[in-house]
């Protein structure tokens, strides 16, 4: 396994302003911009929100944006709080905002998050938990239960790794790259399908898992730039194949693509995990909705 594949891993102690930042910054958002994306997030944003008011929202690992951006513009949702480490990410997602009236962005870490005890309704990991090292991702779901007032809920929304696929037939050969890209990528492709358990974990009743995949099939599509072309060319730089091997599974996405049967799954999970106390706080507007009340909890704790 080589974990330093992942390039958002070691986001935490990256040094800032690097040119692959901006790089990895236009891919979140182009990832975000594909409609299948969208659906997916209005989709857990719907059911993250089921009979919420007045809801302070902390999106942990929130790159450039995007999650903060549909959030906010739902009228249960008072205040969104975007954290991240990548100095790069956050200052795209302030350039980015919809509504700086409701957003606010800061650098920080999952396991430090920069909010007091309680002061958020509605805590997100959405497409984080996968790239944090194994060993953290139980102090990232400890700090998310520290911040979250009773009655609040947490969403785990991730790549379904394990169920992603290219093969159109047994011993496809197109499969091997991107298993290894898999493999060198994360350490637990099937953590996704864990989030019940996890959400348990820190004392939260799981909704239910929802699974979804959508087939990639074009040319631009995310699936066939980002994930089978990528994964290619990482079996190339880790010298898996020789040069003309890395060719004909190049020519061969070509023909794919040329005879319309290219096609890549792509899974993805989320579950809502809620505080049992719900009912009680049910009634009571988070006191932290007020935006000078969370601007001073955040930077007060910088
Ligand atoms: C795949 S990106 C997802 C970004 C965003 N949630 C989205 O869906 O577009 C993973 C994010 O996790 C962030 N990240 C990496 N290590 C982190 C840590 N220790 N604490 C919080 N976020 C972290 C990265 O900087 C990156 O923005």
């Amino acid at each position: 396994m080589l974990a330093s594949a992942d390039p958002y891993r070691h986001m935490a102690k990256a040094r800032a302003g690097q040119p692959q930042h901006v790089q990895l910054a236009a891919l979140l958002e182009e990832r975000a911009a594909e409609a299948y994306h969208q659906q997916l997030r209005e989709a857990a944003i719907t059911e993250a929100l089921r009979d919420v008011t007045h809801a302070v929202a902390l999106d942990v690992g929130c790159g450039t944006g995007p999650f903060c951006r549909a959030l906010s513009s739902r009228p249960q949702v008072a205040k969104v709080l975007g954290v991240d480490p990548c100095a790069t990410f956050i200052d795209e997602a302030r350039r980015l905002s919809s509504n700086p009236q409701k957003e606010s962005y800061v650098c920080g870490r999952a396991s430090a998050v920069p909010l007091g005890d309680h002061g958020a309704d509605l805590v997100i990991f959405w497409t984080v938990l996968l790239h944090l090292h194994p060993d953290d991702v139980n102090s990232a779901l400890q700090e998310a239960r520290r911040v979250l007032r009773p009655g609040g809920r947490v969403l785990l929304g991730d790549n379904d790794m394990g169920r992603w696929t290219i093969a159109d037939a047994a011993h496809d050969p197109l499969h091997a790259p991107l298993q290894f890209y898999i493999d060198s990528f994360v350490a637990e492709p099937d953590l996704a399908r864990r989030f019940p358990e996890l959400l348990c974990g820190i004392g939260l009743q799981p909704g239910e898992l929802e699974v979804s995949s959508v087939i990639d099939r074009t040319a631009t599509s995310y699936g066939c730039r980002h994930v089978m072309l990528r994964a290619i060319e990482a079996f190339k730089l880790a010298d898996k194949v020789g040069d003309q091997l890395i060719e004909a599974m190049k020519h061969e996405v070509q023909r794919r693509l040329a005879a319309d049967n290219f096609q890549i799954t792509l899974s993805y999970a989320f579950c809502v995990g809620s505080d049992l106390n719900r009912a009680a706080a049910n009634s009571e507007p988070n006191p932290s909705s007020d935006q000078d009340d969370i601007n001073e909890v955040v930077f007060g704790m910088l």
